[in-house]
């Protein structure tokens, strides 16, 4: 805390405001026990499915509009005993609130601690001051977020042919392509990229990390397992000091300059998050089988890509970040004051919790004409619209420093899928153009495949260097 100056100001015109209690009991049953019941760090399947049948999503996003009818765009207050916590209701107050990460609004909230203690404690996003800074500069110099074509791409696109080459003969065989064969030849291409070529086949790592994973899912609620997490922590460190020139983790071992960057604890955060990553790129898939317009201008985009390996394919990517937007994977972004922070009215103490709900946001029909249908063009370009809180990768000193990473891994991937495949989705009912469900289970998609008649030749398997 700053002791000069021990009140923060936020550039906003809002006041602050406290709900009642009849509200504050309506926004924990619509918006917050159904975000922790799909699960916070590893999705509960069932609930998933539950909340696209009964529209829980759309529920959430409805209560906060109206409770923004009735308070105003300011910050709310929840009177919640032994608690402090707030409710983000505007664009403007949300962008003021990630841009002033991590102080005054810290990002290693009391939860996220308890949480990812279960298995990376000293990941960046659990740190606070100096170790902070530090495990947040090894993660940049690692993924480096300024970057929409990575350094070592040319590899990465090389490995993702031949993982996606796989998915796509067996779904070919089967002339099916569903979640469980998309999701286990991901995370084989998943380790390969972030850990190396050794790691390929070591599933029981991941089946680990996900049993730590569901833990988490109850914070401090659930004891710890030390012994099933110092087993994964020295196995990530066998494979640091490895340091596969080819992979994530080669390239986070030479980065590191000092021993407190723990590069072993930031990695299962790579791990987990490409869990999201295969979600999001499962649903762009189907997004672009309910479109077919937009389809017919992603292959065209591939076509003209050609040979390169890694081209920028700048729609594809957007179509990725329109997943993102509509069906947010991080829904919960949380913040704790390190201070009290001044607001145009009313202040907000110290150590207050706060929500931003990504979805209110993303489908806020209210301020946002395209919040139900695929609007790719949102997205040309770019990976957050702070204008609009449209921030599936958060935004600001915090953003994922994943947030060009992963769009051009899952460019890459769609690219390869499509490039050999024809694609149509099973029950093209779940998705109706002019309104898109709040929620679409990932988990029981399923796609009838068949074989290019024009098949395109495969790209990037060479892994030349080509990144114009
Ligand atoms: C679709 C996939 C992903 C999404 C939607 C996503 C989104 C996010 C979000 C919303 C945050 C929180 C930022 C905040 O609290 O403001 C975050 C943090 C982070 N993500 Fe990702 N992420 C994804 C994949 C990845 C991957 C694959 C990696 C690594 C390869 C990664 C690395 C990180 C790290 C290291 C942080 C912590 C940043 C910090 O504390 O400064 N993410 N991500």
């Amino acid at each position: 805390m700053d002791q000069t100056n021990p009140t923060a100001k936020i550039v906003s015109r809002h006041a602050v405001s406290r709900a009642s209690i009849p509200d504050t009991l309506a926004i924990l049953r619509d918006v917050i026990l159904p975000t922790l019941g799909k699960g916070p760090l590893v999705r509960r399947r069932k609930m998933v499915g539950y909340s696209e049948r009964h529209g829980l999503n759309d529920k959430a996003v409805r209560r906060m509009q109206k409770l923004r009818r009735k308070y105003g765009p300011g910050p709310l207050i929840l009177p919640i005993p032994f608690r402090r916590q707030a409710v983000v209701l505007s664009a403007e107050d949300a962008t003021a609130i990630l841009d002033g990460s991590p102080e005054p609004f810290a990002a290693a909230t009391l939860e996220k601690r308890a949480a990812l203690s279960h298995f990376e404690p000293d990941v960046a996003l659990a740190s606070q001051g100096e170790d902070r800074d530090k495990r947040r500069r090894l993660n940049v110099d690692t993924l480096e977020p300024q970057c929409p074509v990575h350094p070592m791409a040319s590899g990465f696109a090389a490995i993702v042919a031949e993982e996606m080459e796989a998915i796509s003969n067996k779904a070919l065989a089967s002339g099916t392509l569903d979640w469980d064969t998309f999701f286990s030849g991901w995370y084989r291409m998943v380790r390969r990229i972030v850990l190396g070529r050794e790691a390929r086949d070591d599933a029981e790592l991941t089946d680990l990390l996900e049993k730590l994973r569901y833990r988490a899912n109850y914070a401090f609620l659930r004891p710890k397992d030390h012994s099933g997490r110092d087993a994964l922590l020295k196995r990530l460190s066998r494979y640091v000091e490895h340091g596969d020139p080819e992979s994530l983790a080669g390239r986070m071992a030479r980065a590191c300059t000092d021993p407190e960057q723990k590069p072993h604890h930031q990695l299962p955060q790579y791990l987990f998050a490409f869990d999201p990553g295969a979600m999001a790129s499962f649903r762009a898939l189907a997004l672009l089988s309910a479109h077919p317009h937009v389809e017919r201008d992603v292959r065209a985009e591939l076509a003209q890509a050609g040979q390169s390996s890694t081209p920028p394919l700048d729609l594809t990517r957007a179509c990725y970040l329109e997943s993102l937007r509509l069906w947010p994977t991080t829904p919960a972004i949380l913040r704790e004051t390190t201070q009290p922070v001044q607001w145009a009215e009313g202040q907000i103490d110290r150590g207050t919790h706060i929500l931003i709900y990504a979805p209110f946001f993303h489908r806020d029909d209210e301020t946002f004409e395209q919040a139900h249908v695929f609007a790719p063009e949102l997205w040309i370009n770019r990976v957050s619209r702070p204008d609009l809180a449209l921030v599936p990768f958060s935004h600001g000193p915090v953003i994922c420093p994943a947030a060009q990473f992963v769009p051009m891994i899952a460019s890459f991937a769609l690219r390869e899928l499509l490039n050999r495949m024809v694609i149509a989705l099973h029950d093209a009912s779940r998705l109706r153009p002019d309104r898109l469900p709040g929620t679409l289970d990932n988990y029981t998609l399923r796609f009838s495949v068949a074989g290019r008649t024009d098949p395109v030749e495969p790209s990037g398997k060479n892994g030349m260097p080509d990144v114009s």
